[in-house]
């Protein structure tokens, strides 16, 4: 039967996540990889996860996992189907190639991925959804990211100022950051193969000639980094009503 959505403009287009898991985060100074780490009675993966699982416009979740980490030990959340697992790289940028590789089999090249980290187990629901919104029919796609409330210096290399950014123009990259499976595969590859450091999906897609769009996010959705940031986390789930197991700070 000929499918009434084909050639529809207005048709709701397919969203993918895929969230690198595949990191050791020697900053946090602990005896497993921060993802690992627990925050009330979930890990902070899990509490990642759920938020991608359970919306209902996200068709699948590509979970990128270190080669050391065995998935039957992992307090996944149930996923009916819709979750599933890679081996990682060394660096991130290999990780979500990884996964970018996993979907070009599953998913066609316009439909949307959003690669968000896992040890951002924060991100509030309405942020996700207006990226959704806002990007659906862009050309490029975008990133949540924070406007810098700081002063943001530039150095040298003596670790002098060399000059001071213009602030009203300075965000800080969160993720998600959603872009077209098929652009974002070439950028991630294009970008690694000629040596340009990749931190995030935008820097390959900027390298790549395309401008992302910046949309405005909360600034809980925080990256879980350093112990200290543990306890903010906590909060911030149980302002969102989503930290089960009581709090413990
Ligand atoms: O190291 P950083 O904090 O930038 O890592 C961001 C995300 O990328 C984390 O979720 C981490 O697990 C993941 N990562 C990965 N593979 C690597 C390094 C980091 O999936 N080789």
């Amino acid at each position: 039967m000929a499918d009434p959505d084909t050639n529809n403009p207005s048709a709701e287009p397919a969203y993918w996540t895929l969230i690198p898991a595949a990191g050791v985060g020697r900053r946090m100074g602990s005896d497993r990889p921060k993802q690992f780490l627990t925050l009330g009675s979930r890990t902070i993966l899990s509490h990642t996860l759920s938020i991608f699982l359970e919306h209902p416009r996200i068709r699948g979740v590509v979970l990128v996992l270190g080669p050391d980490v065995d998935p039957d030990a992992l307090d996944l959340p149930t996923a009916g189907g819709r979750l599933f697992r890679v081996a990682g790289g060394a660096e991130r940028a290999d990780s979500v190639q990884n996964g970018l590789d996993f979907l070009q089999e599953r998913a066609a090249p316009d439909d949307w991925v959003l690669v968000h980290d896992a040890a951002r187990p924060c991100l509030p629901r309405a942020d996700l959804d207006h990226l959704l919104n806002a990007l659906r029919d862009d050309p490029v796609g975008g990133l949540l990211a924070t406007p810098s409330t700081d002063t943001v210096k530039w150095s040298d290399q003596d670790g002098r100022v060399e000059r001071t950014l213009e602030r009203a123009r300075v965000w800080r990259a969160l993720t998600p950051q959603m872009f077209r499976l098929g652009m974002l595969r070439e950028a991630n590859r294009a970008a690694r193969e000629a040596g340009h450091p990749v931190t995030d999906e935008a820097s390959a897609i900027e390298w790549h000639g395309a401008r992302p769009r910046l949309i405005e996010g909360s600034m809980m959705n925080i990256k879980i980094t350093r112990a200290e940031d543990l306890e903010l986390a906590q909060l911030y789930l149980m302002q969102q009503g989503r930290l089960d197991g009581g709090f413990r700070p």
